[in-house]
């Protein structure tokens, strides 16, 4: 009862009470001491560099930057290196010791791959620079700026406007500005002990339009100008915060930030990744020539990497270079999670459970809220409500399931608690500005939180996760990050001051956006580890989510979207929210299907789904106070629906896996905006009504009630099938389509192969033995290609070479299957016994007596209008099915199609 009370009343205090986005408990630049200050800096902060200290060394420039006439000193550098990027540091002299985001946070091995400079041309006012294939740097001394030029083009423009400022740590002195030692909002004060240390950075995108990235915000994907009307007359901010009931068309940050911004125009792609976890603030300017932005960071270094690769591909793999790759996720967590906050006890999740196989709806995973706890002491069980977790996991795994359980980053101060009992006396607790234990508070009352910064208590974390420690865990068992921004309820603005004090004696001014992937990444390896207990040789990958991000978070696991509500305007914004994670790295993610605040009523949760499929991390969650919405509750109709989407994901199975591949060998996203497909189409620049999944698919969600008809965007160039019932779309671009409760539109690209498994099943792993249907879509040459990767699933053996990764091509007639060649990738040596058990083409070239397949060059099989899919609707029979194939997936073959 006593528990109950508490949760009812920390509901009360801190949650029912903001149950809109409450905007004037977050602060806005004008509010913001170093914002406004550097905002409104003056054209002519005037740094200017001194010949005579520029240094060519090989790949590194260095030169000593001086403002007139405050004679500040600082250090630039100027390097270029070998996987596509141009890196600008600025600083002031080491012996300050100015905050640098750690090395870890990156992964490393790019540092000394540099690429030399050759000088082109010296002047006293200028100096230029070539490098690599196609980039040009050039340096004006007075005043400093740096243009980078690629394939002959200027792509970027630094300090073009003069807007660049550098705040030197300084003494305090009797007339300081309010605001530089000390600043207060809503009865909170920071106290500043460095005072001011800020930076401006003016980044100027010549002959650009649009810009893109700079997560997370539910905005457009094309970042809007932030000199408009409100609520966009306010610079972007990158601060990790938890905001409740977040609106869906406005600048404000949210749970995450990475600081990479992409620029594309026809021809030309450029991105930019400042690494500074500090706040930050970014406004965006367009004119018709230029897309102009400006960056303002409250402390840290100037670090800014310009990616010179030319394409958005290129830019995501240079990137991916610096900051890694997506970790390549257990097969599982790709197939449906079912969250509530709650499912209430183990009969519930019984319940729930049966009511998928009852209602022949697949999915993988089961997720526990913080009501499942000891009263939110997280890696305990509430044992009235859940006395047999063992047993109740192992119920689930039976059947191929698995289960997640919340674990956040406050813990309740209680000393019979044995964590924080632990984590005290080891002194693994952020300190206060006092250095004494942080307590602050959170669901569970009043908390503390651990340093998650310091490599020692990371370690310390991750070991809490055996199955021998975590008491009623198994196997089966994977985590869900919450709240970790970090989110206390009675701090400034919803998180921990900022004098706080971290590992290293580092303020948490400094690191702030870091402590979420630290969390996570501490998580992380606690599943690691007890994976490699439980099978050392190939240990499991680990699953956990997480709320708050920054760069690097793709290698530790997915996030999500956080707190978005039961309406068709965030079922919306998902998109553009999803896509720009995909274009800033972070691919892995997905938004809460039916929204999380609110009652989404048939209709929309049925759509909600209908586009959920294709989120790469696909989950139902809801609100504690909403009404019950496992998928069988909105009537038989809607029921029907919702398992056809559903099966529809599970068929998508292993193309979106083989998606996965590529994201971790390569950076490549999953979703896709229509752009990055078809860079040199200017109309598509900006839409984001509807997106690619991998090269292949095309979806059009539906948006709103009541929908008959809408119109879709095929672009030209290529050719489109209607994916259910697998004709082709004549019709070019802007295209009129009716739709009906049953789909949302979507579309095969011709000149794609993509891999599907169609029979239904329960869940991923009831799967693993069957066969696949290659859809051979074809383009206006009459050839496709596409690949398939299989591997365990589960285990890192795939990194010592046991997966399968087939290369599928047609053309000349001829349908081929080899061994898929990664560059700078040893070939796969697994084999798996499974089969190809139907092959479906579309856009043959129509022929009167009709095609055959001659399989292996022996036995000949007709090829037969009939469904596209399996479970396809009666009508669908535009497509040419060879049936029964039976090829080995793990041999190369070939089909060849001749006529009748
Ligand atoms: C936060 C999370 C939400 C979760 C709730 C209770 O609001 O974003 O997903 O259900 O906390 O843990």
């Amino acid at each position: 009862m006593g528990r109950r009370v508490l949760r009812s009343a920390i509901l009360l205090v801190f949650c029912a009470s903001a149950l809109a986005f409450k905007e004037h408990e977050f602060k806005k630049c004008a509010q913001t001491s170093f914002c406004s200050r550097n905002r409104n800096v003056q054209q002519g902060a005037n740094f200017e560099i001194v010949p005579a200290s520029i240094v060519l060394n090989t790949a590194t420039l260095t030169a000593t930057l001086i403002n007139q006439p405050a004679s500040k000193h600082l250090q630039l550098t100027v390097a270029s290196h070998a996987d596509g990027f141009v890196r600008v540091q600025v600083d002031e002299s080491p012996s300050v010791g100015r905050y640098q985001v750690p090395t870890d946070v990156l992964i490393s091995g790019w540092e000394n791959k540099k690429q030399p400079f050759t000088e082109t041309g010296r002047t006293s006012s200028k100096l230029t620079l070539a490098t690599g294939e196609d980039t040009k740097v050039e340096l004006t001394f007075q005043p400093f700026t740096l243009a980078i030029m690629v394939k002959g083009q200027p792509a970027l423009l630094v300090n073009s406007r003069n807007l660049f400022n550098f705040e030197h740590r300084r003494t305090k002195q009797d007339n300081d500005p309010a605001g530089y030692w000390e600043e207060t909002w809503q009865g909170h004060t920071d106290s500043k002990p460095k005072g001011p240390e800020a930076m401006s950075l003016d980044l100027v995108f010549p002959g650009f339009q649009h810009v893109y990235g700079i997560p997370e915000r539910a905005t457009a994907l094309s970042l809007k100008a932030t000199n408009g009307a409100a609520p966009y007359g306010e610079p972007y901010r990158l601060y990790n915060l938890d905001v409740f009931e977040y609106l869906d068309d406005h600048p404000f940050g949210l749970y995450g930030s990475i600081p990479v911004m992409l620029a594309h125009k026809k021809g030309l792609t450029v991105g930019v990744f400042w690494l500074n976890a500090a706040e930050m603030f970014v406004d965006v300017v367009k004119s018709r020539s230029e897309v102009g932005t400006q960056w303002i960071a409250e402390s840290g270094i100037v670090d800014l990497f310009v990616f010179t690769g030319g394409s958005a591909p290129g830019v995501l793999a240079s990137y991916a270079k610096v900051a890694g790759t997506t970790a390549l996720p257990q097969l599982f967590s790709l197939g449906y999670h079912q969250c509530r906050w709650n499912y209430k006890d183990e009969a519930d999740v019984k319940a729930v459970d049966g009511g998928f196989d009852s209602h022949e709806i697949p999915y993988d995973v089961l997720w526990l809220d913080i009501e499942h706890t000891n009263g939110k002491r997280y890696l305990t069980w509430d044992s009235s409500l859940f006395p047999s977790p063992v047993a109740m996991q192992e119920d689930l795994a039976s059947r191929g399931r698995q289960m997640v359980t919340i674990v956040d980053p406050h813990v309740k101060r209680d000393h019979s608690y044995y964590i924080f009992a632990e984590a005290e006396q080891q002194g693994h607790y952020v300190k206060n500005k006092n250095n004494n234990d942080f307590d602050g508070w959170c669901w569970p009352g009043s908390s503390s939180y651990l340093d998650v910064t310091s490599p020692v208590v990371r370690e310390w974390w991750a070991a809490q996760f055996t199955v021998d420690k975590y008491k009623g865990s198994t196997k089966h068992l994977y985590i869900w990050n919450d709240m970790n921004e970090p989110s206390v309820f009675n701090g400034p603005e919803i998180t921990m001051p900022k004098d706080n004090l971290h590992f290293g004696g580092v303020e948490h001014r400094d690191n702030h956006n870091l402590y979420g992937v630290y969390y996570h990444m501490g998580t992380a390896e606690g599943l690691k580890l007890r994976g490699s207990q439980l099978d050392p040789e190939n240990g499991d990958r680990p699953f956990v989510l997480s709320r708050a991000f920054f760069s690097g978070t793709q290698r530790v696991g997915p996030i999500w979207t956080g707190d978005n509500a039961a309406q068709w305007s965030h079922l919306k914004v998902s998109v553009p929210m999803l896509l720009t994670l995909g274009l800033t790295g972070l691919p892995n993610s997905g938004a809460d299907v039916g929204g999380f605040f609110g009652n989404p009523d048939a209709e929309l949760m049925t759509r909600w789904y209908q586009l959920g499929i294709y989120y790469p991390f696909f989950r139902g969650h809801a609100h504690l106070e909403t009404q019950r919405r496992e998928p069988w509750l909105f009537g038989p109709d809607h029921t029907a629906r919702i398992r056809a989407a559903i099966r529809g994901r599970y068929a998508l199975m292993p193309y979106i896996y083989t998606l996965f591949r590529f994201a971790n060998t390569t950076g490549m996203p999953i979703l896709r905006p229509l752009w990055f497909e078809f860079p040199e189409a200017e109309d598509l620049f900006a839409v984001e009504e509807e997106f690619m999944v991998g090269p292949g698919m095309l979806v059009k969600p539906i948006t709103a009630p009541g929908v008959s008809s809408t119109d879709v965007i095929l672009p030209a160039g290529a050719r489109w099938y209607d994916a259910a019932t697998g004709a082709a779309v004549t019709a070019k671009n802007r295209h009129r389509v009716q739709v009906t409760m049953d789909a949302i539109p979507v579309y095969y690209r011709g000149g794609h192969i993509v891999p599907r498994r169609e029979r239904p099943r329960r869940s991923t792993a009831a799967q693993a033995s069957d066969p696949y249907t290659l859809v051979v879509a074809l383009d206006d040459k009459s050839e496709a290609s596409g690949s398939l990767y299989v591997d365990d699933g589960h285990s890192f053996a795939f990194q010592r070479g046991l997966y399968l990764h087939r290369s599928f091509s047609f053309s000349n007639l001829k349908l081929t299957s080899s061994v898929h060649v990664e560059p700078g990738v040893p070939d796969g040596t697994l084999t798996v016994p499974t089969t190809i058990e139907r092959v479906v083409f579309l856009g043959l070239p129509p022929s009167r007596r009709g095609y055959k397949a001659l399989i292996g060059g022996k036995r000949s099989e007709p090829l037969e209008a009939g469904p596209l899919s399996m479970v396809a609707a009666p009508g669908s029979e535009h497509a040419l099915v060879l049936r029964k194939p039976d090829l080995p997936v793990s041999h190369d073959w070939v089909i060849e199609i001749v006529t009748a």
